[in-house]
Order: C-alpha cells, then sequence, then structure tokens
C-alpha cells in the first residue's frame, strides 16, 4: 500500500511541478504522507478508484468542495457533453452566459447583474477590482480565505502574522509587490466592534468589505446585520464571498438563509459541479464599474462552464440538494460525537454540516488524525478531519463510515489518550497549513 503508483508519481511530481500539485489541499502530506494514493484513475458518485484500481468511498472534501452533486454527475455531464458537441469555444458568444446571469439574478432578487470567470480565487480579484473602480478608493477590509491574488496576500505586507487567524497562518508574502501594504486589512468574524473600529480607522479610504457570510462558525446574532447597516450607512459596497458556502445550505447563496443582502456575491467551486466555473453577481450600480476597467479573459468565454453551472444549479433546486446535504453533515457529526464519547475522546466539532471539521483534543491530534487515516484507508475510506458532504453520500455509505472508524477508534484511542500514537504509528503526521510549504 505505501508503494502504490500514486506515491511513485508523486515522487516525480515533486521534481517537475513546484510544490507537486496545483491546489495546496490536494497534497498527499495534507491527508497522510506516507501512502495516500494521491492521484485518481476515475471517480463516481463519492467512489474514487486509485492508479492501483483500488476503489475507496470520499469521506473527505468532495473535490475541495467543487462536488455537492456528487462525482460525474449525469446530468452536468450531459450538459458539458452537450457543450463540446456544438462546440465549445468559438469567436462568437456561447448564449448560455445569458441564460445562467438570469437564473443567478433569479435566485438572488437583490442582484441586476452578472460577470464571470472559471476559477474562486479569479473571481475574487475581479470583484475587488470593480469595488476600487466603482469606489475609487484601495482598501479592503476582509475576513476569511480569499484565494491566492495579490490583493489579498497582500495583507501579510504588514506582517506574515496578519493572515493568521483568517485560515491560514504564517504565510510569507514572498513576491507580492511592497506597494501594495495596508490596502488589504483583515477584521475578526463574530466581532462587530473590531470591524466598528476599523471602519472608523479607515473611513473614507475603504474601497469594499469582503467576507464570507458563514465558514466555521455561523454568525452570532447582530454581526451580519451590523455590518450591513454601517456599509450601507456609508455607502461601502459589501461582497459575500460564497466560493465555498455556496449551494451547501440550499440552492444559491447561503447569505439568503441569513436573510442579509450583500451588493456582490461572488460564486465558484459548487457553481459547475466539478467543472470550471464562476460568477460575480451584484447590484447593477456597482457591476457596470466593470467597464471602468479591463476585466476580460480569453477562456471566461467557453461554453462548458456556463453550461455546467445551468445544469448544477437546476438539478441542485430541483432535488433540494442542500437539505440532503446537512442531513448527511448532520449525521456525521452526530457520529462524530457519539464515537468521542464511546472511547472517552474529547471532540471538538465545526462548521455548519454539508463543511463539517473535527479535531480530537490531545496533545498529539495531528499525528493520531493522521494514523486515522492511515487506518481507514485500509478499511477503503478516504478520509480527512474534514468531511464536506454531497447528494451523492446516502445514510447508508455514512453507516459504513461511522463503522469503520468505530473499529479504528477502539484501536488507536488508548494510544490517542496517553500519548503514544508514535508507538502504532512511526510516521509523519500530516502538515496542517501554510506553515509548510515546502
Ligand atoms: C471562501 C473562498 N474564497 C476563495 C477561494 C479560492 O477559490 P479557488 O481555489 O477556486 O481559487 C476559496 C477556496 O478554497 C474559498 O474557500
Amino acid at each position: 500500500m505505501r508503494q502504490n503508483k500514486g506515491v511513485l508519481l508523486y515522487r516525480k511530481a515533486r521534481k517537475i511541478i513546484p510544490g507537486g500539485t496545483q491546489l495546496l489541499s490536494k497534497r498527499p502530506e495534507m491527508f497522510l504522507p506516507v501512502g495516500w494514493p494521491a492521484y485518481y484513475s476515475r471517480c463516481k458518485g463519492i467512489s474514487v478508484w486509485d492508479l492501483d484500481n483500488r476503489k475507496y468511498l470520499d469521506f473527505t472534501i468532495a473535490g475541495v468542495g467543487a462536488c455537492t452533486l456528487g462525482y460525474g454527475d449525469p446530468d452536468v455531464d450531459a450538459a458539458v457533453k452537450n457543450a463540446v458537441k456544438r462546440g465549445n469555444m468559438c469567436t462568437l458568444n456561447a448564449p448560455e452566459e445569458v441564460e445562467l446571469a438570469e437564473l443567478l439574478c433569479d435566485i438572488h432578487p437583490w442582484a441586476g447583474m452578472a460577470r464571470y470567470a472559471r476559477t474562486g480565487g479569479e473571481a475574487m480579484a475581479v470583484a475587488v477590482r470593480i469595488i476600487r473602480a466603482y469606489s475609487g478608493k484601495a482598501i479592503v477590509l476582509f475576513c476569511g480565505y480569499h484565494g491566492w491574488s495579490d490583493w489579498y496576500i497582500s495583507a501579510n505586507l504588514a506582517g506574515s502574522s496578519t493572515l493568521d487567524g483568517q485560515l491560514l497562518p504564517g504565510l510569507e508574502p514572498a513576491g507580492i509587490p511592497r506597494g501594495l501594504a495596508g490596502t488589504a486589512v483583515p477584521f475578526k468574524y463574530n466581532e462587530l466592534e473590531n470591524f466598528e473600529s476599523l471602519v472608523d480607522k479607515f473611513d473614507n479610504k475603504i474601497a469594499g468589505v469582503i467576507m464570507e457570510p458563514v465558514r466555521s462558525s455561523w454568525p452570532v446574532d447582530g454581526f451580519l446585520e451590523g455590518i450591513r447597516k454601517i456599509t450601507e450607512k456609508k455607502n461601502i459596497p459589501l461582497v459575500f464571498d460564497e466560493v465555498t458556502s455556496g449551494l451547501r445550505m440550499n440552492s444559491g447563496g447561503i447569505h439568503l438563509k441569513l436573510g442579509v443582502k450583500p451588493d456582490l456575491a461572488v460564486f465558484a467551486k459548487a457553481l459547475g459541479n466539478g467543472y470550471p466555473m464562476a460568477a460575480v453577481i451584484g447590484k447593477a450600480k456597482i457591476m457596470s464599474s466593470a467597464q471602468k476597467t479591463f476585466i476580460s479573459s480569453t477562456y471566461w468565454t467557453d461554453r462548458i462552464g456556463p453550461s455546467a453551472a445551468l445544469a448544477t444549479l437546476k438539478k441542485h433546486k430541483k432535488l433540494k440538494a442542500g437539505g440532503h446535504l446537512v442531513e448527511i453533515g448532520t449525521m456525521v457529526q452526530q457520529g462524530w460525537k457519539d464515537l468521542g464519547n464511546k472511547y472517552g475522546l474529547k471532540i471538538h466539532i465545526s462548521g455548519i454540516p454539508p463543511l463539517s471539521h473535527w479535531q480530537i483534543a490531545a496533545p498529539d491530534s495531528q499525528l493520531a488524525h493522521t494514523a486515522i487515516a492511515g487506518e481507514m484507508l485500509k478499511k477503503g475510506f478516504l478520509t480527512s478531519k474534514s468531511f464536506y458532504s454531497t447528494y451523492a453520500h446516502k445514510a447508508s455509505d455514512v453507516h459504513r463510515y461511522l463503522d469503520a472508524l468505530d473499529g479504528t477508534l477502539r484501536e488507536l484511542s488508548p494510544y490517542i489518550k496517553s500519548s503514544s500514537v508514535r508507538k502504532v504509528y512511526p510516521f509523519p503526521a500530516a502538515h496542517t497549513g501554510f506553515k509548510r510549504l515546502v
């Protein structure tokens, strides 16, 4: 197992691809530094086959949150095949772009216009450009993670700990021009006073506010409402980054459930259920500022992206997929809780049910979770500290997963409790974040 074809290919990849992969969260070191299969030959529903044709059930993060309907959804795939059949790229435009703009604005009636990109980071950069063009100002107040772009990472020019507490601690801002220092300033989620003090401090220099409406915890009463009230009063555009929260609990932005309307909202990841697609939607008076600047890219015009998004949104809505994602995520969270009680482990659970995380509170917690991933892999499951539910996860899959986890914790919990996991798992612990990029 430890010498599977994926392990060997990843060894080769690291020599010719810096970092080995294109996304930090897909690096094997993030899951299981020794033995993770790393590559897939095919995937369908929640099943993944590695390069040795071993099959696993995926209880990790569903293509890093991209596939809420499951891998290779037949209806989305059919729409994509149809786009390919009729030609994916052309000098003329894909009419699906217009239908998608209408559908997105139908789902989010506060919005009047849409622009597209293909990834979350790109779309967030587009949104930031639009609000800066609209306001003529530079400073962005933000909260949470928003991608790899200069506008965001520049926050760490003020000190490499600025992004600590924004999901990604310890990131050096190498390669970001010093001139951007002070243009992106973080605030703390659920701390309205912290936000208010920054608005007071930067007042008429603020281009906009960028935040995820929900991430690892639900907003406390008055937090989002307070931000909305202040931004409205001061005419500061409020942008909800729904790249990860969108299409989780409902078939659109999670803000619709929270009853707070932004000025712009950004979608990616789940929007195309595995096909690259991202959208920035917003109020026409702000979105029109896209015309004051240059926002344009060849492959933002392909037909597959909007075709996949239309098929995804329509199916998601028809099936009320968000309800299923919540149900499955809730079952898994409850299962973690029950197993913690059964084996006397303290477990911290966070996240909305479709984006669930668990963490065993123990001195060598990270090694324990790595050992668990190793055992679960042997039993035919891809697992991690995070679980993103999909429409393809059935209750029976969750039972199988929790049974396997039960057996794993039965074996490992005595070692976890006595801080001696290394005795049974003498391998490196999984990496935890940007602290270890190399
Ligand atoms: C909230 C949020 N914004 C932006 C991004 C960046 O999206 P992408 O990885 O598609 O560039 C992510 C990715 O995890 C995200 O979770």
